[in-house]
């Protein structure tokens, strides 16, 4: 079967309401705390993509016992000390950085060495950032090259609570810290530059010692000891993340409307939202509700007649991080020229997206200018592009397919997009939606 997509033709204006996957973020929050609480846990919408299906894995390898029947998942935990660490254990994170990180600090505790591993993608990213603060509770590390996967924890039976001060605003070592917080004797304080809340409020949901207190830059969180994690039945609402490719390709679609039913608007995430805002889309929140902690709502999308460019303020960039790619897109056709600034992270991400960014919108005759951190976008209302566009070898990015998809249907050129199978790792039904629109 080929992996290649070919695009030679733009989308027609349509008027929608669609469905997404379940959120990614939270899909594998709750496989791991439930794999960790008592009893029986239940999910409905769980996305079943592979970075999910592999925290199924690791926590099978844990000795935990899991059901998946058509679109429930039961997990069956065994406590907060109930893993079966055996010798010679091999977990494999594949593409996820988030469980990657997080599973690390449930691993503080284990008795016996074990590796983790990843793919290509994964075993290019900076693991340090995660065996620095952990091994401040008592595990040993051992990394490739000091920073990378491989790598191979040793825990300790004797751990230490922690005081630490997360800086790069992530939300993977916040909360592998605060998991391995649950396990340690006494009171772990942090410190954390502000990134999405989703551990925060699951534990607090729970009933966990932890307490947080939000401040303007940083969040000071405290989390306590944990004896007992009561069973945590869980409808998954739909990704923001995954959401934003649809938001974007309406806001580019001249006379289109999409709603999007039941997508998680946890304010940590919502920076696409003010944004593209701000650049003169029109999106509305309807139905808004709380569930467990988290709010979730509708969107409904107008595309506007005209996208205004944007200096995009940093305090943003947390809230979007992973949607900066495709909001480059809107830049793209917007009056001016956008800038958007202390991007570090972006290359840190599953590929080096601030390098991709500039590649795609390059290739799309859109000129920039970029630093190591920021980029400049020089918008082009009128753009129409003619010519071929290869995009290949860029580590499988789930992200940079996509974002490719929905440039190639907004602004017309003949795309060829290698490596379809990337979408696996967060939206396997990405191109079922967009023929869905396309009314195939
Ligand atoms: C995530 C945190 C973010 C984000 C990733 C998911 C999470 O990464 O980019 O897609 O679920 O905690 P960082 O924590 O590295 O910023």
């Amino acid at each position: 079967m080929t992996k290649i997509i070919s695009i030679n033709k733009k989308i027609k204006n349509f008027k929608k309401t669609i469905n997404i996957s379940g959120d990614k973020s939270l899909s594998i929050r709750w496989v791991l705390f439930s794999s960790i609480a008592e009893g029986a846990s239940t999910a409905k919408n769980l996305l079943m993509s592979e970075d999910v299906v592999a925290a199924i894995e690791a926590i099978k390898k844990l000795g935990i016992k899991v059901i998946i029947k058509k679109n429930k998942c039961k997990i069956f935990g065994e406590g907060i000390h109930g893993y079966k660490f055996k010798k010679n254990l091999v977990l494999n994170a594949q593409n996820s950085g988030t469980l990657g990180r997080l599973i690390l600090g449930l691993l503080v505790d284990s008795p016996y060495e074990i590796k983790l591993t990843g793919d290509k993608s994964l075993s290019k990213r900076d693991f340090k950032r995660i065996s620095d603060p952990l091994s401040k509770f008592g595990p040993k590390f051992k990394l490739h090259n000091k920073k990378f996967l491989p790598l191979k924890i040793k825990g300790s039976k004797n751990l230490k609570p922690i005081n630490y001060l997360e800086n790069k605003g992530s939300a993977q070592c916040k909360s592998a810290i605060i998991l391995a917080g649950m396990k340690a004797n006494g009171q772990t304080k942090i410190k954390a530059r502000k990134s999405r809340n989703h551990t925060e409020l699951l534990a607090k949901y729970l009933n966990l010692p932890i307490k947080v207190k939000n401040k303007k830059n940083y969040d000071f969180i405290k989390i306590n000891k944990v004896k007992k994690i009561k069973k945590l039945d869980y409808e998954i609402p739909s990704d923001i993340s995954s959401s934003a490719f649809f938001v974007v390709l309406t806001a580019l679609t001249p006379n289109s409307k999409l709603i999007i039913k039941n997508v998680n608007v946890n304010p940590s995430r919502v920076g696409i939202i003010t944004i593209l805002k701000k650049m003169g889309v029109n999106i509305k929140l309807k139905n808004l509700k709380k569930y467990k902690g988290e709010k979730n709502a509708d969107l409904e999308i107008k595309s506007p007649k005209m996208l205004k460019a944007i200096n995009c303020p940093t305090k943003l960039n947390s809230e979007a991080i992973d949607e900066f790619l495709v909001i480059f897109l809107v830049a793209a056709k917007a009056e001016g020229i956008s800038y958007f600034k202390n991007l570090s992270e972006l290359n840190q991400k599953e590929s080096p997206r601030l390098e991709w960014g500039e590649k795609i919108l390059n290739n799309m005759g859109i000129r920039t200018i970029t630093t190591n951190n920021s980029i400049k976008i020089f918008g082009n209302p009128n753009l129409q592009i003619n010519k071929k566009i290869i995009i290949k070898k860029y580590l499988k990015d789930h992200r940079v397919f996509m974002t490719s998809v929905i440039a190639a249907l907004a602004f017309g050129g003949k795309w060829e997009i290698h490596d379809k199978d990337s979408i696996n790792s967060s939206f396997p039904t990405f191109l079922n939606i967009i023929k869905l629109l396309k009314n195939d």
